[in-house]
């Protein structure tokens, strides 16, 4: 075994997307990265462009797909040969496949469920095993978990999996100077699709989108503080408290309105 690297990482799922990049540069003003994705060619990439920007920053990267056990073992035995420990995990990596549940095959099911629920919880027993004093733990939701949602059945319940799995595992390691936090915004400023899909939204989507480095700066600042859930921007907090005035049906009813125009695929 390698003797120990001197630097804390921060283990950043999802580095390649639009969300995970904006969290890695905010950290990579501050300390170590560990980044995954499926392409290595683009961790190569934004290895290079990080420290084009922060030379210092000492940056290690691993292509894996998080769906598949074999490929994270492979993961975990590089991270475990450079004898690498983390101070903090970011679980951005997802796939928001959107559409009609009976338009579904079973390989589009284990799949979105993997990638949204088993990597986060996969990593996150492996990053408390590998872990530094004081360790953050964000996993990036969606304000889509906190409701049902018509037409986005299985990413809605997927991402309700690992909001309360967040706040469950906050709970058992309190007292061991863990912090961990669940990230639930609204809509995103990352892929093209992505931003098309706001844009259509009108003033709802406006209210409630934000981009990825304001959704990365705001929830890096609510892990310091300890949140158990962070929102970015009032129009997300007023919604998620909404479900409480308003009666469940008729919430899905419009969003089954909504939502039922969109269709979006993912492997
Ligand atoms: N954008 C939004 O509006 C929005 C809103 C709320 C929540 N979120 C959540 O924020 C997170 C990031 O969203 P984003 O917009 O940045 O998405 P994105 O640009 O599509 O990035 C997704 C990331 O996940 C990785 N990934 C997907 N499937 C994978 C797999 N099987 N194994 C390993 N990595 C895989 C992708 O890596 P590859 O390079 O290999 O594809 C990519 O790095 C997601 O969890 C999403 O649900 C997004």
């Amino acid at each position: 075994m390698e003797e120990k690297a001197a630097d804390n990482f921060t283990f950043i799922s999802g580095a390649t997307g639009g969300v995970g990049r904006a969290f890695a540069f905010a950290c990579a003003k501050t300390g170590a990265l560990f980044l995954t994705g499926r392409s290595e060619e683009k961790l190569a990439e934004l290895k290079e462009d990080i420290i084009r920007k922060y030379p210092f920053c000492s940056v290690e990267y691993f292509p894996a797909d998080l769906t598949d056990e074999h490929s994270r073992r492979k993961m975990f035995a590089y991270i475990e040969g450079k004898a690498l420990s983390f101070s903090r995990l970011i679980n951005v990596a997802g796939a928001d496949i959107q559409k009609a549940f009976e338009k579904y095959t079973d390989e589009k099911i284990v799949f979105q469920c993997r990638v949204n629920l088993e990597a986060a919880l996969s990593l996150t027993r492996f990053v408390l095993a590998h872990r530094e004093q004081g360790l953050e733990i964000i996993n990036i939701s969606s304000i889509s978990g906190v409701y049902p949602m018509p037409y986005f059945a299985v990413y809605s319940a997927t991402k309700s999996a690992l909001s309360s799995f967040s706040s469950s595992l906050r709970l058992e390691l309190k007292g061991e100077g863990i912090k961990v936090t669940s990230v639930e915004p609204g809509g995103i400023y990352t892929r093209p699709d992505v931003c098309k899909d706001i844009k259509g939204q009108g003033l709802w989507g406006k209210l409630s989108a934000k981009t990825p480095e304001y959704v990365a700066r705001k929830s890096l600042a609510a892990v310091r503080k300890n949140k158990r859930i962070y929102r970015p921007g009032f129009w997300n907090k007023f919604i998620a408290a909404a479900p409480r005035l308003l009666p469940i049906g008729l919430r899905m009813r419009f969003i089954a309105r909504r939502w039922s125009k969109l269709e979006k695929d993912a492997f």
